[in-house]
């Protein structure tokens, strides 16, 4: 099968999603980190499934280094960990990394591989649906700090990434529902046939069946790859792809981040699809059907406890992105649509955003 190419300011580099993919690792070595000393950079638990062979057909017998899974790894202490002992081995500029797990491991250690010796290549294998769909276009990788998330990074993009679907077989189910929610995004920003197979395949999806499944991880790839190359300073455009997030953010920030990212997100994407109804900009009819969608993937679209409207407001005023303006929403026009004439973001009074609020409660 065809890769998906990406394009970036620096060049392109191809996405090959294929179920049996990782049994070619040897192979994509070979053809992408030629003549290199290859080593691995996997959290502890996915480096875990490999050794027992679980994580679809992948083997791996050179070197590898691993760190605890989560978000909590994504800091610069382990950055300084890995990169020790990198030095520690002998690593030259003649290295190249291989770096497997979620959106922990490709933001992590691809910021090793973006500082190594000021920067070494590196092959993104992804493992959960989120890190497919989303984390492996775009070329951002960043720790986190006490004072936020992703504060400290670089652009960095790898020289390809293999996506196996076989891989996602143990994914735990929040998490692949997560990846699920970004998926949806993209129908609803981008492609309404592509919205329209996700609910068609709903089923065979959440059984994660590998015909779909591949579908559906190509088509976001492209989604994204398409935005992001046709927007590389984030001018404008790729501000779509924060559809349903900037309440997504502000839900996961009221929580105490109990709220998981995907599971804020679909609840972003109803509130925000409500709200663009409610501003005269898309059809009413569209919440429901996002809704109904997200609610058979097995995603929230109800608030589990009460959140105030002026709460959210805050939380959303704090928002980097919202400083010092009026609140501004990436809003679709339709199913698949933004609006037209570069309307990447439209403005929300506070009183429209407190009723679309309520469509969640
Ligand atoms: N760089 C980007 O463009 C970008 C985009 C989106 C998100 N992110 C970042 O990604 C991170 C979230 O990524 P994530 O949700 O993948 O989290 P993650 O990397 O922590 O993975 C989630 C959990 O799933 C486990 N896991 C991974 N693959 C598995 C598999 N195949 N089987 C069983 N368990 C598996 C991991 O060990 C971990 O416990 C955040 O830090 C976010 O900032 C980056
Ligand atoms: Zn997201």
């Amino acid at each position: 099968m065809e890769p998906v190419t990406v394009t970036h300011g620096l060049g392109s580099y191809p996405v090959y999603v294929e179920p049996g993919i990782l049994a070619r690792l040897p192979d994509l070595l070979r053809l992408h980190l030629a003549g290199r000393r290859a080593t691995m950079i996997a959290d502890q638990t996915v480096f875990q499934l490999l050794r027992e062979g679980k994580l679809g057909q992948a083997r791996w017998g050179e070197e590898a280094l691993t760190f605890p899974a989560g978000e909590k790894s994504k800091t610069r202490e382990t950055w300084a960990r890995l990169t020790d002992a990198l030095l520690q081995s002998g690593h030259g500029r003649d290295s190249g990394l291989v770096v497997l797990g979620g959106g922990v491991a490709g933001d992590l250690a691809g910021f090793v591989a973006a500082t190594y010796l000021r920067g070494i290549p590196y092959l993104l294998v992804p493992t959960t649906l989120l890190a497919m769909v989303d984390a492996s276009v775009g070329g951002k990788t960043a720790v986190d700090t006490p004072q936020g998330k992703n504060l400290i990074g670089a652009f960095h993009p790898p020289v390809a990434v293999a996506a196996d679907p076989l891989a996602l077989i143990s994914l735990p189910e929040r998490e692949y529902r997560a990846g699920l929610a970004e998926a949806v995004k993209h129908g609803v920003i981008a492609d309404r046939s592509y919205f329209e197979f996700i609910e068609w395949d709903a089923d065979a999806l959440m059984r994660r069946e590998q015909t779909a499944l591949t579908r559906l991880i190509r088509r976001s790839v492209e989604i994204k790859a398409a935005v992001v190359s046709a927007d590389e300073r984030e001018g404008g455009l790729r501000s779509i792809l924060n559809a349903g997030h900037t309440v997504g953010h502000a839900l996961e920030l009221v929580s105490d981040f109990g709220l998981p990212h995907g599971e804020a997100v679909a609840l972003g994407l109803v509130v925000e699809c409500e709200l663009a109804a409610r501003l005269g900009l898309a059809p009413t009819g569209m919440r429901e059907r996002v809704e109904g969608l997200l609610r058979r993937l097995g995603l929230p679209v109800r608030l589990d406890r009460p959140i105030a409207g002026d709460q959210l407001i805050a939380a959303m005023s704090g928002d980097k992105k919202n400083r010092g303006a009026r609140l501004r929403f990436a809003l679709p026009s339709d199913l698949g649509t933004m609006p037209a004439g570069n309307r990447w973001t439209v403005e929300a009074p506070d009183s429209a955003i407190k009723a679309a609020l309520e469509s969640v409660r």
